[in-house]
């Protein structure tokens, strides 16, 4: 075999078959966790590759002891900000990733946490399990329309993008901030670009699709929660640390926003304790892209892009130019 690869965690195997027929060996880590540091550290050393994930903090000392072979770091994930970009280009290692797989389920598992939240459907399930739905009452679990709200979406790339489209179908009004790569968004899905302050004033929800970088670190606080109307929901499925938790949980406990509906966190894989205890929140595992067929998709991406990079081609997804 020519190329090897390190491979930080068992994921769905036909990118491991197409990185093995493509000249590769792998070393896939096979413990049911995040390698630790020093693993790291050690598998790293020898190999070209490395496959790795959002979990995986690849910083200059796993970059350092992976060089001189490491050509490509390539994480299965869309957001890098687990990643030293800058230390892997000064290095001359492509890091690649893999994000039109992920952008729809991403998109749907938004929708379904703006469901849950508006509708209740966590309690209401829970209710119902619990043996206490008596028949039909006019006051039961009555929760927040959805059509004919304002969606504010922090972050209009194609996650962003796709949470409009789909919520336009269900008659929302929707507002965004930064770019809208696709021509004719607004045109589609009559969406209107805002400031960021406007944005929270005027929306029923409040979704989060913005990278996590230097600048959307702590994005919103007290001072931005406290913008927004008691009636909004907060929903985030890009990155936890976007959000104070801290500040999110004095908003939740306060009144100042009705509610939130998460699958990241500040501190993952830790959750702030009072989270646990809050009725009007939906926590989730950070299972954005968690479909059978999207991480399939993601697996051969991340192998592809490997491939193409020790074959000499542009890969197809390549983050540090
Ligand atoms: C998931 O959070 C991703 O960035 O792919």
């Amino acid at each position: 075999m020519k190329f090897k690869v390190f491979v930080t965690r068992e994921i769905p195997k036909m990118g491991i078959a197409l990185l093995r027929k493509n000249g590769c060996s792998v070393d896939i880590f096979n413990a049911d966790r995040r390698p630790l540091k020093e693993e790291l550290l050690r598998h790293i050393r020898g190999k070209h590759a490395i496959l790795c994930l959002l979990t995986d903090k690849i910083d200059r000392d796993v970059i350092t002891a992976g060089l001189p072979a490491l050509k490509v770091i390539s994480n299965l994930a869309a957001g890098t900000d687990n990643i030293d970009l800058e230390f892997a280009a000064q290095n001359g290692i492509t890091v690649t990733n893999t994000p039109d797989a992920l952008t729809d389920a991403t998109a749907e598992l938004a929708g379904a946490l703006i469901f849950a939240c508006a509708r209740r459907i966590i309690e209401s399930d829970d209710f119902t399990r619990r043996g206490l739905f008596k028949g039909w009452e006019p006051m039961l679990f009555r929760g927040a329309d959805i059509h004919h709200q304002t969606l504010g979406i922090i972050g209009a790339g194609k996650i962003g993008q796709s949470v409009a489209e789909k919520s336009a179908g269900f008659n929302m009004k929707i507002l965004y901030t930064a770019h809208a790569r696709k021509k004719d968004f607004e045109a589609r899905t009559g969406a209107r670009k805002t400031t960021l302050q406007k944005l929270l004033k005027e929306s029923d929800f409040v979704s989060i699709h913005a990278p996590l970088t230097q600048e959307t670190r702590h994005m919103l606080t007290r001072k931005e929660l406290s913008i927004m109307k008691p009636a909004a929901y907060l929903i985030n499925t890009g990155r936890g640390p976007i959000i104070k938790e801290d500040d999110l949980v004095w908003a939740l406990k306060n009144r100042k926003i009705a509610g939130a509906g998460l699958d990241v966190y500040e501190f993952e894989p830790a959750i702030h304790k009072d989270l646990i205890d809050l009725p009007n929140v939906v926590l989730l595992p950070h299972i954005g892209s968690a479909t059978v067929k999207t991480r399939e998709t993601m697996s051969l991406t991340a192998a592809d892009n490997i491939i193409a990079v020790l074959h000499g081609y542009m890969p197809k997804y390549i983050v540090n130019a």
